[in-house]
């Protein structure tokens, strides 16, 4: 078939084989180019398709030589329907990793369930071959969990205690609107906090030390976002924001868990790019858009493969790993950099309505995000059929 994108507001209802490919072989080409690090052999990640997971997959997998098991729950495609784009980001990861004579596994499952838990241990028992896992990076942005309990929780990206009313834009039309959003209930504020929060990544690292499978000096690190105050409302100080504060406090019972192991816990906070966990979220499309637009005019700008790579460098490179006040590590530095941000408040402030295309890289985020979906990749002939139960 030939596949057209579907998009609804800043979402993507579809993805395109082809595209996703290419996609992965940029990421994988990028990584190629990096100089080496001697870092983790085994690594396991939790939320592999797409994002920062994927990125951090490739990195580990190209800069370090490490052996990757990979977890991702997406829908697959078939003959007559296309499936999401995780679902190709795996299938092209794979193919071009073996290509390259890498390791690998990838599986697809609910990672927040026990069966998905089981199966990922299994395959590490056979595929490191009595060798354990050096590294567990916990990288997944999901709606909802069905946690041990049964109860399924949803998470909702809303403020807390106060209505908030903000700016934000259609990444296609460039319309900004003022949105305001109701606050969240206290019920819906601490379901967020299940979903989002660290107690399914405590479980993860239970169940692997259980089997024994962590090895000594084990790392396990999840990603969270600070952001600048204009979004704090409906981020930082949001429901999504009382999930991260969680995932980031549990870093202290995670750490508990690894002392007889001497390995650690990290919390990595990373830039904000754009991906299909960030696009949904109200503001911060807006955000990006200025963002993106300095920090390229600056030389700074980095998506997730360049975060990736220098996470790595921060924790395998040095002899301390560099982290803030309260422990987490800050790939979030140059975005955070005190001057640029004065810059995007002053931009934020003067934005003109009419000239948004002008004034930010709105038209650089819309393009990436048509391109995390396969679309819009450069070399990409659109108009060939397609078979969407296979990448070629
Ligand atoms: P993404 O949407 O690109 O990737 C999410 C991953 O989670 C996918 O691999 C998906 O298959 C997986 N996943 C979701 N539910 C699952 C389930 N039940 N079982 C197994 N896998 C499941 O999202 P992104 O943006 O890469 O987010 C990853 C982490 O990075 C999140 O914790 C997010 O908050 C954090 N982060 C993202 C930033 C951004 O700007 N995108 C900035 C800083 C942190």
């Amino acid at each position: 078939m030939i596949i057209e994108p579907k998009v609804a507001g800043n979402v993507c209802l579809n993805a395109h084989p082809t595209g996703a490919l290419r996609l992965v072989e940029e990421l994988i080409d990028f990584a190629k180019k990096q100089p080496k690090i001697a870092g983790p052999k085994r690594v396991l990640v939790i939320g592999a398709s797409a994002g920062y997971g994927l990125a951090t997959r490739i990195i580990n997998t190209y800069v370090n030589d490490a052996t990757t098991i990979g977890v991702s729950f997406e829908r697959a495609g078939s003959a007559d329907k296309v499936g999401a784009v995780g679902w190709y980001n795996n299938l092209a990861f794979s193919k071009l990793a073996k290509a390259d004579g890498k390791q690998e596994m990838t599986l697809s499952g609910d990672a927040f369930s026990q069966a998905c838990k089981d199966e990922v241990i299994a395959t590490a028992k056979e595929l490191f071959k009595g060798e354990k896992i050096d590294l567990v990076v916990y990288s997944l942005a999901s709606p909802m969990r069905t946690a041990p309990d049964g109860i399924t929780y949803k998470s909702v990206l809303k403020p807390t205690g106060q209505p908030y009313t903000g700016k934000t834009v259609n990444i296609f039309n460039a319309q900004v609107s003022e949105v305001t959003i109701e606050p969240a209930s206290e019920e819906e504020a601490k379901n967020t906090v299940k979903v989002m929060g660290g107690e399914d990544w405590i479980l993860w690292i239970e169940a692997l030390k259980a089997h024994d499978l962590l090895a000594a000096g084990a790392i396990t690190m999840a990603y969270s976002y600070i952001g600048p105050e204009m979004t704090y409302p409906l981020y930082r100080e949001g429901t999504i924001g009382k999930a991260k504060e969680h995932l980031e406090q549990s870093v202290g019972e995670l750490n508990s868990l690894l002392a007889s192991l001497n390995g650690k816990a990290y919390v990595s906070v990373n830039k904000a790019v754009m991906t299909r966990a960030s696009s949904v979220i109200p503001v911060v499309p807006l955000y990006m858009a200025i963002l993106y637009k300095l920090m390229k005019a600056k030389g700074t700008h980095e998506g997730t493969i360049e975060q990736a790579y220098r996470l790595m460098d921060r924790l395998y490179n040095h002899d301390t790993v560099l982290v803030d006040d309260v422990g987490r590590i800050r790939l979030d530095d140059w975005e955070m950099d005190r001057a640029l941000q004065k810059e995007i408040e002053l931009a934020w402030n003067n934005l003109d309505l009419s000239r948004v295309r002008e004034e930010t890289d709105l038209e650089g985020i819309r393009k990436e995000f048509m391109q995390i979906h396969g679309f819009e990749v450069d070399g990409v002939d659109y108009s060939q059929e397609v078979d969407p139960s296979r990448i070629d």
